[in-house]
């Protein structure tokens, strides 16, 4: 028989631990709220991870990691890439996946509230992804699940596993993220990719150039938050006087969706325009990117050039969301 320790001496352990359970894998029951959480360490060892993830889908495409284990994917706003990719990450991996997309068919549409949805789906799955309009929406379910949240995206607020996926593409792409010029364009107040990646680059030494209409800057906490790390940024308006300096240059969408008066929106949807001409201003070595959808804002006609990674960075998205998966299932 092991010989009995008090409570007081017992090592600390995550509230999502089974009790008994010893397994001392990094993010084992973790929750994934906000890339604050993640120091450089973390993040070689979760690109480390995702590229044996990598790896294995080449080679045998599923395999049985997490046999046994369900996820509920649960979607109060519109998805594509990020639903899908990690309902495919949790497949290769042999789990499954109880899908719940907008909401419409479920409790919620009978007026459940976000606490008693996450209550009862944690009965049913091993882990939850929660996308929800609201910023703060899935700190608060993690505050009430005891199975780990991964947030898919709260409002304007975070989208940390994009900002994890869009920096495996930048080290995969370019090698190095220290002394990058990244360009972010586009909406920068709404967009909650740009909020998450910037937080996470500022782990990095780089350059940030943030370019957007006035009415759609990057939030000014935002940018103070980084100054006081010594994160260097401009914002400009035109991307002219970056172009040639850049060699990350990440355009997103105007989301439509967060405006309150669509005149606004009409003014300012078609403010950039990414070209075959604006690529003949751009280093050779340069990385185009964007969390799509997108609605206008790349042209068509550079998807066949290099340095258009927009669609393979979908494709990071899945290594790295099977990563996180086997992570706080404690597999990897
Ligand atoms: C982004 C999102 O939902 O924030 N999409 C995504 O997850 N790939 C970007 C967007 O909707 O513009």
């Amino acid at each position: 028989m092991a010989a009995f320790v008090p409570p007081n001496e017992r090592p600390e352990r995550s509230p999502h631990l089974p009790f008994g359970d010893c397994r001392e894998a990094p993010f084992y029951g973790k929750d994934i709220i906000s890339v604050s959480q993640f120091n450089r360490e973390d993040l070689e060892y979760i690109f480390g991870v995702a590229r044996e993830m990598r790896a294995m889908v080449e080679r045998v495409g599923t395999f049985d990691l997490l046999k046994g284990k369900i996820l509920a994917n649960l979607f109060y706003e519109p998805s594509t890439r990020t639903s899908s990719s990690f309902f495919s990450a949790m497949e290769r991996l042999g789990g499954s996946v109880i899908p719940i997309n907008e909401v419409t068919y479920s409790s919620v549409a009978k007026g459940e509230s976000l606490p008693d949805t996450i209550r009862t789906l944690e009965c049913y799955a091993d882990v939850i992804v929660l996308r929800h309009p609201e910023v703060g929406s899935a700190a608060l379910a993690a505050e009430y699940a005891r199975k780990p949240i991964i947030n898919g995206g709260d409002g304007i607020g975070e989208h940390p596993t994009q900002a994890l996926l869009d920096l495996f593409t930048i080290k995969e792409e370019l090698g190095e993220v220290d002394g990058l010029t990244v360009t972010m364009l586009g909406d920068l107040k709404y967009g909650r990719t740009v909020h998450s990646l910037a937080r996470l680059l500022s782990l990095f030494t780089v350059r940030l150039n943030y370019i957007s209409p006035d009415i759609l800057r990057m939030p000014p906490e935002l940018i103070e938050k980084l100054e006081a790390k010594g994160v260097s940024q401009k914002e400009y308006s035109t991307l002219e006087p970056v172009l040639a300096e850049t060699d990350v240059l990440y355009v997103t969408r105007v989301q439509k969706e967060r405006f309150e008066n669509l005149d606004e929106y009409e003014k300012v949807k078609g403010a950039y325009v990414i070209t075959p001409e604006t690529l003949e201003q751009t280093k050779d070595k340069m990385i185009v990117m964007h969390p799509l959808p997108r609605v206008g804002e790349i042209s068509l006609e550079i998807d066949a050039d290099p340095r258009a990674a927009y669609f393979r960075q979908m494709e990071y998205g899945l290594y790295v969301r099977m990563a996180l998966l086997a992570m706080v299932l404690g597999k990897a």
